[in-house]
């Protein structure tokens, strides 16, 4: 027998009985005639004692172990003297009559401590060690908690979870697709599913009514802290259902969620939609953490003779509260170069300082005067004390720019309160959105989302203004500034989705080719219906304050894409090109 506990089992009620236990060595110390190793398994660490005075062989055996190597130990459990109330089995100890070494270990490259010495990359290669670490077993117990929860809940709403096929054909989720060759079927290729939206609107047709599935994605797409090549979606559609509903249903698995794990009640969500959050927070995933909301100066800064805000679409200002003294013109110019750097892209930064001693100190003082300068400051809602900044331009580009600025200084000034949890419901998005390089429309969703009942007739207009018009009865959810879920009502008539087909640029046979059977199953019978996908992995981030989702997935990949641990992707060699009718094609021949 391997253990009759494990090592984070033993408390003062099993004083004096005698116990097993496996595990590895965390950490051992030598004082004089004793010996004190740290016992760790998943569980815990309980403290083994061996005593020089008692069983030389076995003490001298134990100061010969190595830090994780795993042993099995037996011994009579004691109470401590020095407790330590930091640890669940602090309060005991194991004094060892027995000692098997059931395997060695090499030096560890990095101490598995939840400080540990490793940097990224290392712990990554190594991650079967770095997950020895208690916080970040911490961490993938909590997401198990999370399915485990999530699964009971939707199975109270009698949802079913049913499974979609992983090898299957392109779904058009916007990032593009991981293929997979067909050995059967030479030159075809399987695409990897970058969501099972075509399934789980079958399955709708199919009548079965409430579908669920944890579910991996698979999207091609530049990689960041929040996004990785294979995620897991928690993915729901319902029959019968108009948007509210939807909501409704899913702000109950939210709310249940975040009571269950975090033991932190939400209370009812707000809503808002999308040209308010674009107009307001420049994002149309805002942070509610902390106001600092948008302002537009477009009537009173135009016609002065600054031509800078005379030609802009847009003069949007922030208003940072209580820092005018504080701000150096040194601290100006470094932020003026932080608008500037490419990711953000501003010309320049516009600021309006309104002192404590009531003077204002301007970049735009020549332009406007003083007492003009304040009133921008009050009709921000701001004050003697408080900084303006402005920024102008393009009407997208500025709503972007001053966005990314509002978000910059949020975090430099700890304006937003750590715990704090503040989620929205973003709604009315725009159905299409017009891409200037392929000079067509794309989906904002995706192009299955219904357009909201009252812009249908809109869908016959040639004017791309009006067509740029088109809601969508779609939504997303947003929680602390990240996009938590999305999801939208469903076209469910075939002649709807063949003429947003032809919007997003699809011949009528490319849409047939493509989504053929998707419209052949509206003729049998379709249901209205809509749904929703919440990232699993960005939902434990947030729960936990994290911004990287890598932290809660057991195995992630590097930001290029790459499992360094098992060295993927890989080549594969020319007998296996060969069967999958892959030609070794020499490129720069080619
Ligand atoms: P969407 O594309 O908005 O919708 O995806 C749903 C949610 O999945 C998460 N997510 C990601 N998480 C980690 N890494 C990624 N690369 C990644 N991409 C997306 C986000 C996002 O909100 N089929 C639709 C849903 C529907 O209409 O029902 C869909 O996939 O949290």
């Amino acid at each position: 027998m391997y253990r009759t506990h494990h090592c984070g089992a033993l408390r003062s009620t099993h004083i004096d009985q005698t116990v097993t236990l496996s595990g590895w060595m965390a950490t051992k110390r030598d004082f004089g005639g004793m010996t004190f190793i740290d016992l760790r398994d998943r569980y815990g660490i309980t403290q083994l004692i061996f005593n020089m005075d008692t069983d030389r062989g076995l003490c001298e055996k134990a100061r010969g172990l190595n830090r994780e190597d795993v042993i099995k130990v037996t011994g009579k459990v004691r109470e401590r003297s020095s407790k330590n109330p930091d640890r669940a089995t602090g309060d005991v100890e194991l004094v060892v009559t027995d000692l098997t070494i059931l395997n060695r270990a090499k030096l560890p490259p990095f101490t598995i401590e939840n400080d540990t010495d490793g940097g990224e990359d290392l712990r990554m290669k190594y991650r079967y060690l770095d997950i020895r670490r208690p916080v970040v077993q911490d961490q993938l117990r909590f997401r198990s908690k999370l399915t485990i929860e999530v699964r009971k809940y939707m199975d109270e709403q009698e949802f079913l979870e049913i499974e979609t096929p992983v090898l299957i054909k392109s779904t058009p989720e916007g990032a593009r697709d991981f293929v997979v060759p067909s050995r059967l079927n030479p030159g075809q290729f399987y695409a990897l599913p970058q969501s099972p939206q075509t399934f789980k609107q079958i399955l709708m047709v199919a009548g079965m009514d409430k579908y669920f599935q944890i579910v991996k994605c698979f999207r091609d797409e530049d990689l960041r802290a929040d996004r990785q090549p294979e995620f897991t979606q928690i993915d729901c559609e319902m029959s019968f259902v108009n948007q509210e509903d939807i909501l409704r249903t899913f702000e109950g698995l939210v709310v249940h969620l975040f009571e269950k794990m975090i033991n932190v009640s939400l209370g009812e969500f707000p809503r808002m939609t999308y040209d308010e959050a674009m107009a307001k927070y420049g994002s149309d995933k805002p942070d509610l953490r902390f106001g600092m909301e948008i302002n537009s100066f477009n009537d009173s800064a135009k016609g002065a003779g600054f031509s800078v805000f005379d030609s802009a679409d847009l003069v949007a200002g922030i208003v940072l509260a209580g820092k005018a003294d504080e701000y150096s013109n040194k601290n100006m110019k470094e932020l003026t170069s932080w608008v500037q750097r490419p990711q953000i892209g501003a010309k320049g930064l516009v600021y309006v300082q309104w002192k404590n001693d009531d003077s204002i100190k301007s970049t735009i003082g020549k332009f406007y005067d003083d007492a003009t300068l304040k009133t921008w400051i009050e009709a921000a809602g701001g004050q003697k004390g408080d900084i303006l900044f402005i920024l102008s331009g393009e009407l997208d580009q500025t709503r972007k720019q001053i966005g990314e600025l509002r978000l910059e200084l949020g975090r430099r000034h700890d304006l937003i309160k750590p715990g704090d949890f503040k989620p929205l419901w973003v709604v009315d998005f725009p159905l299409l959105e017009w891409d200037e390089e392929m000079n067509r429309f794309h989906a904002m969703h995706h192009p299955f989302t219904a357009p909201s009942l009252n812009d249908i007739d809109k869908m016959a207009s040639k004017d791309r203004s009006v067509l740029e018009n088109i809601k969508a009865d779609a939504y997303d959810l947003v929680i602390n500034g990240s996009e938590i879920g999305g999801g939208s009502i469903r076209i469910f008539d075939r002649d709807l989705q063949s003429k947003n087909f032809e919007l997003l640029g699809f011949t009528p046979e490319e849409a047939e080719a493509q989504f053929g059977f998707l419209m052949n199953a509206f003729e049998f019978g379709a249901p209205p219906h809509g749904g929703i996908a919440f990232g699993l992995d960005r939902l434990c981030a947030v729960m936990n304050g994290v911004s990287s989702i890598r932290d809660f997935i057991a195995f992630p990949k590097n930001n290029t894409g790459r499992d360094v641990m098992i060295d993927a992707p890989a080549s594969i060699d020319d007998l296996q090109l060969k069967e999958l009718n892959l030609n070794v094609v020499d490129l720069e021949k080619a």
